[in-house]
């Protein structure tokens, strides 16, 4: 079988996705197929034309690789590719039409505002920041909609933190969150397939932020899987992610960031292509339930080759 291995691109997580590339293409070896690994740019689609591999295994991570772009692209060109469709990804990416998404379904994740930079500029939005400082609290969360890695992520402890913290994340994107500040544990929940694998926790070590340099460096943070909770606490965890997977319509593989506090689990976000790289949380979860990571990329791809051919057409037709 020859297996296009995506990687690179443009997006800030460029290095990450070179780093799961890596990995990835090393696994598609041992598992005896030809991997061919292409860094997306201009040449992107003549090189699937050229090359027509049997399936595309998507390696990006950020705008671009892991918000529908690249897999629309598949689907004109009817390729197969590893990871959640068109939909999945533009939904998990935006995570303010995420968390709309969640409310709907009745999963719990924590209150937020959001606004996009035209109502900061020319509505006046900057005039609300009191009512949603009354609603939401301090510390708050202030993070763009559409970024990964904790990028332009940011914590204000008060008032005067705030222009600071929208002006950060405004910086990576256009649309803007205040969410409410979860104080508890950070739990990963990868899943493969319809299947929750066991949780990771993520200790940082220095600060209480997991902040970018924390978590590609080793030794910064520590993580622990299975995470040690108790009694209902890890299927209940596992059950919220496997819901919400679901309900942002995911296939493939995927991995829900959730902050365990007070009023039990809440769910962050949805990593439509979480990362692969030798520290991160998915290949370790996998590793926990028994399955190294050769395992895992050829269970990834049997889930790529299942996508029923009626799908991609469905999707063209319906495009204006
Ligand atoms: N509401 C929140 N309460 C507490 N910590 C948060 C909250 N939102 C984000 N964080 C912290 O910031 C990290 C990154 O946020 P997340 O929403 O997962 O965005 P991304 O991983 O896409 O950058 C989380 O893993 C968590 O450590
Ligand atoms: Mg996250």
């Amino acid at each position: 079988m020859k297996v296009a291995v995506l990687k690179g691109g443009a997006s800030l997580e460029r290095e990450v996705s070179l780093r799961s590339a890596a990995r990835v293409e090393d696994a598609v070896a041992a598992l005896g197929h030809e991997a061919l690994g292409i860094d997306v740019g201009r040449e992107l689609v003549g090189r699937l034309r050229d090359e027509r591999p049997d399936v595309v295994f998507i390696a990006l991570h950020g705008p671009g690789g892991e918000d529908g772009t690249v897999q629309e692209l598949l689907e004109i060109l009817d390729l197969p590719y590893t990871g959640p469709g068109v939909a999945a990804c533009a939904l998990c990416m935006d995570k303010v039409a995420a968390k709309h998404e969640m409310r709907a379904a009745g999963i719990p994740t924590p209150d937020w505002a959001a606004f996009n930079a035209t109502a900061f500029q020319q509505l006046g939005a900057a005039d609300t920041l009191e009512e949603i400082e009354a609603r939401l609290g301090f510390p708050l969360v202030v993070k763009p909609a559409r970024q990964g890695s904790s990028l332009g992520v940011e914590f204000a402890a008060g008032r005067d933190g705030v222009p600071e913290a929208l002006l950060a994340a405004f910086s990576y994107d256009d649309r803007v969150l205040l969410e409410r500040y979860v104080k508890g544990r950070e739990l990963a929940v990868s899943m493969l397939g319809g299947e929750a694998l066991p949780i990771v926790e993520a200790i940082p070590r220095e600060e209480d932020f997991f902040n970018f340099e924390a978590r590609y460096e080793i030794g910064r943070t520590d993580y622990v899987c299975p995470a040690d909770l108790t009694g209902e606490e890890p299927a209940l965890v596992q059950e919220l992610a496997t819901r919400t997977y679901e309900a942002l319509g995911c296939s493939g593989f995927a991995r829900a960031d959730l902050m365990l506090g007070e009023n039990g689990p809440e769910v962050l976000e949805v990593n439509a292509i979480p990362g692969l790289t030798d520290t991160s949380l998915f290949p370790m979860a996998a590793e926990a339930a028994g399955i190294d990571f050769t395992g895992l990329v050829e269970r990834i791809l049997a889930s790529a080759r299942e996508r029923p051919a009626s799908e991609a057409t469905l999707h063209i037709t319906g495009r204006s």
